[in-house]
């Protein structure tokens, strides 16, 4: 087994490897949107110190619809869609169609993920539709640009599901946008299960989906994976894709055996997601490292929220206590896909800035050694950034089903403390990296 410190500088995630350097965008592209990312996390932390009392008593008070948008759009979407801008022309074997449309993309998207929970928190109303189409501007012109290397035919599972799952952020966006000049002309009542068919499609249809989907991609790679097969991975993806589409319309439109049919066949999809994982880890090649501590508290996390989701569904319970419920579901779900984005962003910002590094001619460290993934970061913080992001999440879970306004807070800033962790660490890392090394004079390829 080979440990992946010290191991040969394959080329992972998302980064260019051999062949791929001619079609992935600058460096600036997906760092710009990471970093913007980790200031999502800190303000979701804020947010949710500043929203405690009512996380755990009103879910729908603006307060916490507005740290909910900054953890899925400020934070997760951000750091996903970012990330898809590296990793769809890797895979897909195709740049994007325009790099400058990815960074209008970015200046349009980190526009909306501030203003509209803004909008929602403090007002004037305005401010949420106004931001909406600020969003939907956004994804529609990332949707064109992704197309190009998604519409690649040898990608396999990972840009087929790929493909889904960007049709399922437009969809969440456009739902959205109709919710937010909904709540101003009162053309339906927003009841609260219209409200779950837009958060779950975008929590498992966008967030979920594209996880799972890129996973198939990366685990493999990261653990030199060689598995009998790989079908249990394209289950998770046929059956999340199908489950959503059930699901979504199911809540839409009350209609319990729809979203049955579509909660059961998700549910399905995430236990093949699980095996999936299990099965990368028992045929891996790699000896397992951070980032897989950071995969399993992040599976816990999505183990939980189904336990969460399936109790909120069938418990005989008052609607209070259904509404907190379906909250610890929400955020065990963002807890989910957090600590995955975490785990993956010590994997792929170092590859990125390894990248920058040897085209301006750093290829060793100041003591003449090689130049590898793991100088490009501090251990023991990012250890730290799990164990604080770890315990940031399970407070709030615990604060919500105890409802205690304190544990929550003191989640809040737990992510806060996180993500200012993790920014700087990886902010800083390639520098210390290199601090004293000569670069070469004949550049790098
Ligand atoms: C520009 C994009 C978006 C807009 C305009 C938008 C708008 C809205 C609106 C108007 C509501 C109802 C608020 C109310 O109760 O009055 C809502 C709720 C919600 N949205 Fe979004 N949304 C967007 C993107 C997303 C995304 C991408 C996700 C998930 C990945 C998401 C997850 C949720 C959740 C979980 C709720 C329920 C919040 C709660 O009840 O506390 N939204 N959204």
């Amino acid at each position: 087994m080979t440990n992946a410190s010290t191991a040969p500088a394959a080329p992972p995630v998302g980064a260019p490897g051999p062949g791929a350097v001619d079609v992935v965008p600058p460096p600036s592209v997906p760092l710009s949107f990471l970093a913007a990312a980790g200031a999502g996390l800190a303000g979701l932390g804020l947010a949710v110190w500043f929203a405690a009392d009512h996380v755990v008593t009103a879910p729908r008070f603006p307060g916490v619809v507005s740290a909910v948008h900054v953890g899925v759009l400020a934070f997760l979407t951000m750091a996903v869609l970012g990330a898809l801008h590296q990793f769809a022309p890797v895979v897909g074997r195709r740049p994007l169609r325009s790099v400058a449309a990815a960074r209008v993309t970015f200046v349009a998207l980190l526009a909306c993920v501030w203003l509209l929970p803004n909008g929602f928190a403090h007002g004037p109303e305005w401010l949420v539709p106004t931001a909406g189409l600020t969003g939907l501007v956004a994804v529609s012109l990332a949707a064109w640009n992704l197309s190009r290397p998604l519409s690649a035919d040898d990608g396999g599972i990972p840009v087929l599901g790929l493909r889904l799952s960007v049709a399922f952020l437009l969809a969440t966006v456009i739902f959205g946008v109709v919710y937010a000049f909904d709540r101003q002309t009162g053309w339906f009542p927003l009841l609260s299960n219209r409200v779950l068919a837009h958060a779950h499609l975008g929590l498992l249809g966008w967030l979920g989906l594209t996880y799972v989907s890129v996973a198939e991609k990366l685990w493999p790679m990261f653990l030199l994976a060689h598995r009998p097969s790989a079908r249990t991975g394209a289950i998770a993806v046929g059956l999340i894709a199908a489950g959503v589409s059930f699901l979504t319309p199911g809540l839409l439109l009350a209609i319990p055996v729809l979203a049955w049919m579509g909660s059961l066949l998700v549910a399905a999809g995430l236990v093949a997601h699980l095996v999936s994982l299990a099965s990368c880890v028992k045929h891996r090649r790699r000896r397992l490292e951070l980032l897989h501590a950071y995969l399993f508290t992040s599976a816990a996390f999505l183990v939980t929220a189904m336990a969460i989701g399936a109790a909120a569904g069938i418990l005989d319970v008052s609607p209070a206590m259904r509404g907190r419920l379906v909250t610890a579901e929400v955020a065990a779900l963002v807890a989910w896909l957090g600590l995955a984005v975490l785990g993956h962003a010590h994997k792929i910002v170092p590859f990125i800035s390894y990248t920058a590094l040897r085209t301006r001619g750093y290829t060793k460290t100041a003591d003449g050694r090689p130049l590898l993934f793991g100088d490009l970061f501090a251990h023991a913080p990012a250890r730290v950034t799990l164990a604080v992001g770890g315990f940031g999440f399970t407070a709030i879970l615990t604060g919500i089903l105890a409802t205690s306004a304190q544990i929550v807070a003191i989640g809040g800033v737990a992510l806060t403390v996180t993500a200012t962790i993790a920014v700087v660490n990886l902010a800083t890392g390639p520098g210390h990296a290199v601090r004293g090394a000569e670069p070469n004079v004949r550049r790098a390829e």
